[in-house]
C-alpha cells in the first residue's frame, strides 16, 4: 500500500492562507504535520538537530527573521525548505530583490540607497519627486511612503533617523504616478497559475489588500506570465507572489513575494491556490 504523501509546514500565525492550505491537505489526503515557530527549540550545536522534521517543509512565518533562521537551520540538517533560507533572504530584503531583479535583467523601478540624510537627498535630486521611501525589511506596504518634494523628503527621512537602525538603511524608488493598481501573479514552480489586479482603497495611495485594495481577476497575458516567471526564476525555485506596475516604460517589478498571501487571489480567480502549492511541495519532496 502507498504510504500518504506528507509534508511538514512552519507558521507563527495561522492567517487564512494557512487555514486554506491545512483544508487543502485534509482534501487532498496529504499528511500535513504543522510547527508553531514561536513554541520550537533547537540544540543548533547539533548536527541532526531537525531530525524530526518531515523532509519537505513549508516555510510560511510572517517574520522575515524566523523564516531565514529557521529555515538555514534546517537546511543544516537536510531538510528540504519551501521557500529556501536564500529565496527568503533575497525576497525578504527589497535592496537584496531589486539587485537580483537588476541582475537577472527584470524590468524594476529605478531605485537608489543611501545610508545618511545628506546622501539621501543627493540621491533623491536624481530620481526627482515625487518619489516613494521603502524599509529594506517590512510588508504589507508599513511605513512605504511618498516623499513629495525635498522639504517633506527631509521631514520623513529625519524621522526614519529616529528608529532603529535598519530603517537608516534608505531605500528609494522613483513614483510610478497615477498608479490606482497593480497586478500580483502567483508562480507555483515554473507555471503562472493565477494573477490579481490589486485596486488601492479610498483611504490609502498603497495597494496592498491588508491596506482595504480591491482585488480583481486579472487574465494572465504572455507578458504577464513572461515577466513573472522571469522574475520568480532568478530568485530560484519556488513559490512566489510577483508583484507588478504597469509604468509609461512597460511592466516594471517591485516586489516578489516569498510567503506570499493568497487569501484574496483564491475567490476572484478561482484557482485552487493552495492545492497547487501542496501538489508542488509534494512534487519537490519527491526528487
Ligand atoms: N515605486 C512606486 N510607485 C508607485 N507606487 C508604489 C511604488 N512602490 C510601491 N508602491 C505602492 O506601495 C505598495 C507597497 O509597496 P511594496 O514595495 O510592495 O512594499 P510591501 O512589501 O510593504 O508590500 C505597492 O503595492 C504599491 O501600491
Ligand atoms: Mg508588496
Amino acid at each position: 500500500m502507498n504510504k500518504l504523501p506528507s509534508l511538514g509546514m512552519l507558521y507563527d500565525h495561522i492567517r487564512p492562507e494557512e487555514r486554506l492550505l491545512i483544508d487543502a491537505a485534509k482534501r487532498k489526503g496529504i499528511k500535513l504535520e504543522l510547527y508553531n515557530a514561536e513554541e520550537i527549540f533547537f540544540e543548533a550545536s547539533e548536527i541532526d538537530n531537525a531530525q524530526n522534521f518531515q523532509e519537505t517543509v513549508l516555510q510560511r512565518c510572517v517574520s522575515y527573521f524566523r523564516s531565514i533562521n529557521l529555515s538555514a537551520l534546517l537546511e543544516s540538517s537536510s531538510i528540504n525548505v519551501i521557500n529556501s533560507s536564500k529565496i527568503a533572504s533575497l525576497c525578504g530584503n527589497k535592496l537584496l530583490a531589486t539587485s537580483t531583479l537588476a541582475k537577472g535583467k527584470i524590468p524594476t523601478p529605478k531605485t537608489f540607497i543611501a545610508f545618511t540624510i545628506e546622501s539621501a537627498l543627493n540621491a533623491l535630486s536624481k530620481i526627482g519627486y515625487p518619489a516613494v521611501i521603502k524599509p529594506i525589511i517590512g510588508s504589507w506596504g508599513r511605513l512605504v511612503a511618498p516623499l513629495k518634494d525635498p522639504e517633506s523628503a527631509r521631514a520623513i527621512l529625519e524621522n526614519r533617523d529616529c528608529m532603529f537602525p535598519i530603517y537608516q538603511v534608505y531605500y528609494l524608488q522613483e513614483m510610478i504616478e497615477s498608479l490606482s493598481r497593480d497586478m500580483r501573479c502567483v508562480i507555483v514552480g515554473d507555471k503562472a497559475v493565477a494573477a490579481i489586479y490589486r485596486y488601492s482603497g479610498p483611504d490609502d495611495w498603497r495597494t496592498n489588500t491588508a491596506r482595504g485594495g480591491r482585488a480583481e481577476n486579472c487574465k494572465i497575458t504572455t507578458e504577464i506570465e513572461d515577466i513573472s516567471i522571469k522574475a520568480a526564476k532568478v530568485f530560484g525555485d519556488g513559490i512566489f507572489g510577483v508583484d507588478i506596475m504597469e509604468s509609461p516604460r512597460g511592466l516594471l517589478v517591485h516586489e516578489v513575494n516569498y510567503t506570499t498571501e493568497f487569501r484574496n487571489s483564491v475567490p476572484v480567480t478561482g484557482v485552487d491556490i493552495p492545492g497547487l502549492i501542496l501538489d508542488y511541495a509534494v512534487r519537490r519532496s519527491k526528487k
